[in-house]
């Protein structure tokens, strides 16, 4: 596929699934089965966007941010109008109009990319508020106990709703459960926080706890590409607090997350008492999203696991969970016909491609980076516009239209 067909099929589905309500627009990530505007996809849409469209994707982020409740706290979700006749659940998130739990901060990756395609500083200072009040909540409400880690309440707001690094904190013990457990699973946490009102910053310590390796990871990165925008904004009291916080995550994933190999793993636990998580992920490459790891925990990961055929070195990369896991599933077929299989054990997704792409460039492993770009644009080009992909075989599963391949423009040859 060359790059003009690609930006041709991207901007189609783009247009298509764009939406307008009272002044706001906003993309759906999919007509059939993903009918709203969500968190993180706004983010991966606003960076599509900036590549042929920079007033939409400015325009994405607006709508998105409008809905950022007093405290900080960008939902995930946001139901600009609900529709009655549309097979996605009623999930009784205790709020009208949006979900009550966050997805990864990669909005200030966003706006800088935004920044570059526009030089557009305006657009920055307008969203700087933003991004600042959303990481003040993570540390405020998310890490009471001050160890520099942020923590999830539900695995939905890692963005990878059913990866097995949360089976344990869901008390799933076989791999390989039905997909409608897990959702339930998922359900009950919403359930609990709804009748504590989320009040989560007090509760933490009893309730659903994991330390996730993308979450802290994408944080580092939010906040350090922060202090780089404020600066340019003359924020300095923004632009030293983000640059503070930074490395106090970073020194705290390297101390509490990283074993003795070098592999960093997420943790949970209450209290003080905590455990690694240790199933094998795409989390394992995300220390070099944020230039966590060292150069010699880079290369282990890089030789042990991304170019080793037992682990994650696949037909096509990277499968979310490598082959030599129990619960590794190519396909995402959960052996039921309940809704939709949205698969995170297994299948290969645009958008850990993207950050693990964007991780082995910043280390120099451009030569690995280079073989996931260009299977990426092969699972597009073969099989289509789909949530994910197969490994093994390449073949399209999940949504259809999905709107992830256009990160594929922000991942040059
Ligand atoms: C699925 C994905 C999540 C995404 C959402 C909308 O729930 O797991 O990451 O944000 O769909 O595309």
């Amino acid at each position: 596929m060359t790059n003009d067909d690609l930006i041709i099929k991207i901007k189609k589905i783009y247009e298509k699934n764009r939406r307008h309500y009272k002044g706001y627009s906003y993309t759906i990530p999919s007509e059939d089965t993903y009918p709203y505007q969500w968190f993180w996809d706004s983010c991966f849409h606003a960076i599509a966007l900036s590549y042929f469209d920079t007033a939409q994707a400015k325009a994405e982020l607006r709508s998105l941010v409008s809905a950022q409740f007093k405290n900080g706290m960008i939902p995930h979700m946001i139901y600009w109008t609900r529709l009655k006749d549309h097979p996605f659940p009623t999930i009784p998130w205790g709020k009208r109009r949006t979900s009550s739990i966050t997805q990864p901060p990669l909005l200030a990756a966003a706006v800088r990319r935004i920044f570059f395609a526009t030089e557009d500083l305006d657009f920055v200072r307008e969203m700087l508020p933003h991004i600042h009040n959303f990481h003040k909540y993570l540390y405020r409400h998310r890490d009471p106990r001050k160890s520099g880690l942020v923590g999830l309440i539900n695995p939905d707001e890692s963005g990878e709703d059913n990866s097995p690094r949360f089976d344990e904190a869901l008390n799933l013990s076989d791999p390989k459960h039905p997909f409608v457990e897990n959702f339930s699973s998922r359900l009950t946490l919403v359930d609990d926080w709804r009748k504590n009102r989320f009040v989560v910053k007090h509760r933490m310590d009893e309730r659903h706890w994991v330390r996730d390796v993308p979450f802290n990871a994408i944080l580092v990165e939010s906040l350090a590409i922060t202090s780089e925008l404020a600066r340019i904004c003359n924020e300095t009291h923004i632009a030293q607090w983000s640059y503070d916080h930074s490395e106090k995550t970073k020194r705290a994933m390297r101390d509490h997350l990283r074993d003795a190999n070098g592999i960093y793993w997420s943790n949970m636990g209450y209290g003080t008492s905590t455990r690694k998580i240790q199933i094998k992920t795409w989390a394992m490459f995300m220390p070099l999203y944020a230039g966590v790891a060292s150069l010699a925990d880079a290369e282990y990961v890089v030789q042990h696991f991304l170019t080793n055929k037992k682990e994650f070195f696949t037909k096509y990369s990277i499968p979310t969970v490598p082959v030599s896991e129990p619960s590794f599933d190519p396909n995402g077929d959960w052996r039921g016909d309940w809704w939709v299989g949205t698969n995170w054990r297994g299948p290969v997704w645009m958008a850990s491609n993207w950050l693990v792409v964007q991780g082995l460039r910043r280390y120099g492993f451009d030569v690995e980076a280079q073989t996931i770009i260009e299977q990426s644009r092969q699972l597009v080009g073969r099989y289509g516009m789909r949530e994910y992909y197969d490994p093994l075989t390449g073949e399209g599963h999940g949504a259809d239209g999905f709107t992830w391949a256009g990160l594929l423009l922000d991942m040059p040859l």
